[in-house]
């Protein structure tokens, strides 16, 4: 099919979403792709669809012969640019459910510019078609409204946020992709090099150790907008390829961090989503918000709260005395209204627990001003009216507890089923809910490495009243990091840093890395500690995340252009892919991967 040169004549006047009523009478020229096509009595009616929107042209072959009779070969996406006048749609054909119904394009003319293979879909349709097709033909998929806003609204982020560092002073600077490996506790992606037989390089986790090392440069405030690789299993919220803001600043306390990203965060939101954020943002220690939450990063549009019942199970013989005297917890949850909750509900419920690995849920409720429920037989009238008082039941509610020898554990279990009720029972305001979640524990116990391993990342800092415990007691140090949780979502996390070389080796030491090992994976930062490090801490913040629930997207997958599927792979390009065994060679590289059937 013979297509036309595009020259300055078939310019587009309008964006195809722009015309309205007060443009009618205008000559305009519009150039986009062919989205419906309707032939009724004759006449042909189109969509021309680009990112704003679609306009519909109407050909009609009594006044345009020629170019109708070209018409009739148009097909969906094929790309035009068509002229005409704008009128008004004749009464009652107006479509309301487009901004664009109440006019439609009277084609004078138009030139094709290029056909189109038949697509694999209606890109209107996507919704409904197979991801991994959406993603092979990423390019149709993304000639849709949904797409194209999760894009716009990435960008204006994006722009937002290099202003708004821009404005405080940071310096943009861009660190490695090829590198050494950082420990963000995920595997990494390898590199080999060609002319270092043998070696490999690392994909960046994060910047982290650059942006340490740009601190001790004197750079003072850094920010990047940064491409992390993880090889972790992926999850609606999880790309092996994702971008940070990432951050960090010299001379600075977790105050300072917290408030330059608060009205960062507000404005993000106001300038995106129209939306009031109130500062400061709420915080709480980890404990409490395991405590009070059953989540490090809880979400706060559920009112329902977590309380300790110990009390009521510590007086009298019940099944939960030893576990309390050997130091465990038995924690509650109210449910508001759970009253009217079903038999069937309930043991679904019961069920959730025991698959949460529970020893078992009970519940309590109050029938005829008694508290009923199967442990009451083993509580005394003293026993029963602790519990009363502390979980504040009523005859409509439903009282929760769960035992666990740990009580972050028992909380957990409680606050997974905090979540799924209050889903399931709309219990759930709307809105943007910030808090950041602080002094989490520096180390957590690894059982199948049997040994202690970083909640954040070997660099953090311990809270100084808690340093003398590094050593005889790992567990209980607290850390100065920080996360920021939307939603019940973790945002971004961050920490104040080690600045001193010597606290540095504390923390490898209490993390099992032996000086040696050390100093093979980070002594360059070692060295770095040792000239001359000003106290300096930062944080990151998943971009994809962000723009993702601003946009209400279901996956993190909506707000990338060319995401990976869960394979890790990209169906649009293949990768990864094999390659051939020359180029293997050059690598130095033996593949023990079984042979593939390349049928
Ligand atoms: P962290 O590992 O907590 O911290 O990562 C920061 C934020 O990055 C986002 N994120 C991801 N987003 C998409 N896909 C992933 N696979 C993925 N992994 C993480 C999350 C997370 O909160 N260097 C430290 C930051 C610091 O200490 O300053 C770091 O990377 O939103």
């Amino acid at each position: 099919m013979i297509t036309a040169g595009y020259t300055r004549e078939w310019k587009r006047t309008l964006y195809c979403g722009e015309p309205r009523a007060e443009h009618s009478g205008r000559i305009v020229v519009l150039n986009g792709w062919l989205r419906a096509r309707r032939d009724l009595g004759g006449i042909i009616f189109i969509e021309l669809w680009d990112h704003t929107g679609v306009t519909q042209i109407v050909f009609n072959p009594e006044l345009i012969p020629e170019a109708h009779a070209r018409a009739k070969d148009l097909r969906s996406e094929y790309v035009l640019a068509a002229r005409g006048t704008l009128r008004r749609r004749p009464e009652g054909t107006e479509n309301p459910s487009l901004a664009t119904g109440e006019v439609e394009l009277m084609a004078e003319d138009f030139i094709l510019l290029s056909p189109s293979k038949l697509p694999p879909f209606d890109p209107e349709d996507a919704d409904r078609v197979n991801e991994d097709l959406r993603m092979k033909y990423r390019y149709i998929d993304m000639r849709r409204e949904g797409m194209q806003r999760n894009l716009r609204v990435r960008s204006r982020i994006v722009q937002y946020t290099r202003n708004y560092f821009d404005r405080n002073g940071f310096l943009d600077v861009e660190t490695p992709m090829m590198t050494k490996s950082t420990p963000e506790g995920a595997r990494d992606y390898l590199v080999p090099s060609r002319v270092n037989p043998g070696d490999f390089y690392a994909l960046p986790q994060s910047p982290q150790i650059f942006k340490q090392i740009l601190m001790i440069s004197g750079c003072d405030r850094y920010i990047q907008i940064a491409r992390c690789f993880r090889d972790e299993d992926l999850r609606a919220d999880r790309q092996p390829e994702f971008t940070q803001i990432d951050l960090e600043m010299s001379f600075i306390t977790e105050e300072d961090i917290m408030d330059l990203i608060e009205p960062f965060m507000a404005g993000v939101f106001k300038e995106t989503a129209g939306a009031e954020i109130p500062t400061p943002m709420p915080r709480l220690t980890w404990r409490e918000a395991m405590e009070r939450f059953g989540s490090d990063k809880p979400d706060m549009r559920i009112d329902m709260e977590i309380v300790d019942v110990s009390d009521a199970f510590s007086v009298g013989e019940n099944p939960f005395s030893a576990l309390i005297a050997g130091g465990g917890a038995v924690k509650g949850l109210l449910v508001p209204g759970g009253g009217s909750l079903s038999r069937k509900e309930i043991t679904d419920l019961e069920g959730r627990a025991k698959e949460l690995g529970s020893a078992g849920m009970a519940n309590f409720q109050i029938r005829d001003g008694a508290l009923k429920g199967p442990l009451v037989k083993f509580m005394s009238d003293e026993a029963q009216s602790r519990l009363v008082k502390t979980s504040g039941i009523t005859s409509s509610d439903i009282f929760f507890i769960m035992a666990d020898k740990a009580w972050a554990r028992a909380c957990a279990m409680l606050g997974q089923i905090r979540l799924e009720i209050a889903r399931d029972r709309g219990l759930m305001r709307d809105g943007w809910k910030f808090l950041w979640v602080t002094e989490f524990p520096l180390f957590e116990w690894d059982e199948e490495s049997r040994r202690w391993s970083p909640v954040h990342h070997p660099f953090t800092a311990p809270m100084d009243e808690d340093i003398e415990h590094l050593k005889s007691d790992p567990g209980r140090v607290r850390s100065r990091a920080y996360d920021l949780v939307l939603n019940g979502v973790e945002l971004g996390g961050g920490s104040i840093r080690i600045h001193n070389p010597e606290m540095q080796s504390v923390v490898f030491d209490a993390l099992d890395i032996s000086p040696e090992l050390a100093r093979e994976r980070f002594g360059f930062l070692l060295d770095a500690l040792s000239s001359g490090t000003p106290p300096h801490g930062g944080v990151a913040f998943g971009l994809d995340r962000l723009v993702m629930m601003i946009c209400g997207a279901k996956s993190i997958r909506e707000v990338m252009a060319f995401p990976k599927n869960q394979k890790a792979q990209c169906p649009l390009t293949g990768a990864p892919s094999g390659v051939d065994k020359p180029q293997l060679e050059q690598l130095y590289i033996l593949s023990s991967a079984p042979e593939r059937d390349e049928g």
